[in-house]
């Protein structure tokens, strides 16, 4: 056993997944997200009446996306996020009001600055990606 701090040969990295402490995590981060998004008027009407379902695949995907199980894609299959984001009209004001929700939830769940920030450019490109009409 090596003392020197290097990598050892045989360890493989630690998933973001297990970092965060697993499921826990992705499931309280999606529940701050929400109480976001059903206090806000843009957002809101989006979004069907009870959100147990929504917040289920969106935990369900943010798991498998950052190494946990992949039950998201054996329930709804591949993700195409895009395509599945295609009934929806997002411009620039809807993917700002998706980003803040999701900043504001990680600030709620005193992510640390290891993986808060991981977090946050990851959400910001997703959120630009979804974009789906021109300014
Ligand atoms: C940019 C602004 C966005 C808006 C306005 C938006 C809005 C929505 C809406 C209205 C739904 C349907 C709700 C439901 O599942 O019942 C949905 C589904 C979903 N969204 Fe978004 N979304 C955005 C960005 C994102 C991003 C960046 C991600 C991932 C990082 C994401 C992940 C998902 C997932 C996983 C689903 C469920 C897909 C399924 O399996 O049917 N969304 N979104």
């Amino acid at each position: 056993m090596s003392d020197t701090g290097a990598p050892r040969e045989d360890a493989r990295p630690l998933l973001v997944y297990e970092y965060v402490g697993g499921d826990p995590f992705f499931v309280a981060l999606v529940e701050h997200f929400y109480e976001g998004v059903e206090r806000d008027a843009v957002m809101r009407p989006m979004y069907p009446v009870d959100l147990t379902g929504s917040k289920a695949r969106l935990a369900g995907f943010l798991i498998q996306y950052w190494g946990g199980p992949q039950t998201y894609s054996e329930q709804r299959g591949h993700p195409r996020l895009r395509m599945r984001h295609n009934p929806f009209v997002i411009g620039a004001a809807e993917a700002a009001a998706w980003y803040h929700h999701m900043e504001a939830a990680l600030g709620a769940m005193n992510a640390d600055d290891v993986v808060r920030p991981v977090f946050l450019e990851y959400f910001a490109r997703a959120a630009e990606a979804m974009i789906n009409v021109a300014p």
